[in-house]
């Protein structure tokens, strides 16, 4: 994943890190709204979407791709392979099948959805390696894994890990992730960065929001830029989608990033009942 000091990706594969701000796709179900979503995310100026094969949209998110004014080569395009894909050859034959759905020869950044059912650190991984040879994908992400699993996924897998997906916002701020990532230099990607709309209701967001006259969101989204955290909030509206964009010219000061700091909470939006023992 390459950018240049703005943020914009540029061809060349020597520099390791995404752009502050993405779009993120989950729920995003009607195929003309999500191909219009994500056509005026890229013309506005966002390089990195965000969909998964659980998402039922890749068809719609790739055709936002091919109908904006955008080259194909400067964006960052990640899917994720679901839970029951997680044996090698499903892997591969899922990850075939999001690439023609997507209408793509090949995606940026390919996340393990899920360390659940038949996640084997060396086994599956070997499959992202194939695919990576094949230059199917890029790079390899994993999502919702705890340090331990990465520990457990770095000593196992064949292929470097470039980028971690959890959730993360000022409610659960995932410290020990935040420090893991950057000890072993991998992007750390929040999502939901909007708790789901809750951010709205932190009256420390909203106090910092009505300082600078903007958004709570995007408040929240220049705390994770502050902290070296990317961020893929899902918009389907175009205000919400320029509305997030305006966060990527927001600097918190430094009182105003120790204040979020300080909201000592661990409110987690998204819990599904295979999440494991241990997170
Ligand atoms: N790896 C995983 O397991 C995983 C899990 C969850 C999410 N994700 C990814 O992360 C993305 C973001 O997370 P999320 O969808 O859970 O939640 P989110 O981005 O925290 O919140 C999305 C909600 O906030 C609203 N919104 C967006 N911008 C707004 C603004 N400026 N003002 C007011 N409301 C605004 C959206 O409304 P509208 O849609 O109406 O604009 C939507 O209801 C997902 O779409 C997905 O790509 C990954």
């Amino acid at each position: 994943m390459t950018a240049d000091s703005t943020g914009a990706p540029m061809s060349g594969r020597t520099v390791q890190t995404l752009p502050p701000l993405g779009l993120g796709t989950w729920q995003n179900e009607d195929p003309e709204q999500c191909t219009q979503s994500v056509k005026q995310a890229l013309e506005l100026g966002y390089r990195h979407i965000d969909t998964a094969q659980i998402y039922r949209n890749e068809a719609a998110v790739g055709a936002g791709i091919e109908q904006a004014a955008v080259d194909r080569d400067d964006i960052i395009l990640a899917t994720k392979v679901w839970n029951d894909n997680l044996a090698h050859d499903d892997v591969i034959s899922s990850t075939e099948a999001s690439l023609n759905r997507l209408g793509v020869e090949y995606v940026d950044l390919l996340y393990v959805h899920w360390p659940v059912e038949n996640f084997d650190p060396e086994r599956t991984l070997s499959a992202f390696a194939e695919l990576k040879e094949r230059g199917l994908i890029e790079h390899v992400g994993l999502s919702n894994f705890t340090p331990e699993q990465l520990d457990q996924v770095q000593e196992a897998a064949s292929v470097d890990i470039d980028a971690v997906q959890v959730e993360c916002h000022p409610l659960l701020q995932q410290e020990a992730l935040r420090e893991y990532c950057s000890r072993h230099d991998i992007e750390l990607v929040a999502y939901s960065p909007l708790a789901r709309g809750d951010v709205f209701d932190i009256p420390e967001l909203t106090d910092i929001a009505d300082a600078h006259g903007v958004s709570e969101a995007q408040v929240s989204l220049a705390w994770l830029d502050a902290h070296d955290v990317r961020s893929i909030p899902k918009a389907t509206s175009r205000d919400h989608i320029v509305d997030n964009f305006a966060a990527t010219s927001l600097s918190l000061d430094q009182e105003q990033v120790r204040t979020i700091d300080a909201i000592d909470r661990e409110d987690r939006q998204v819990h599904p009942s295979f999440a494991p023992s241990s997170w």
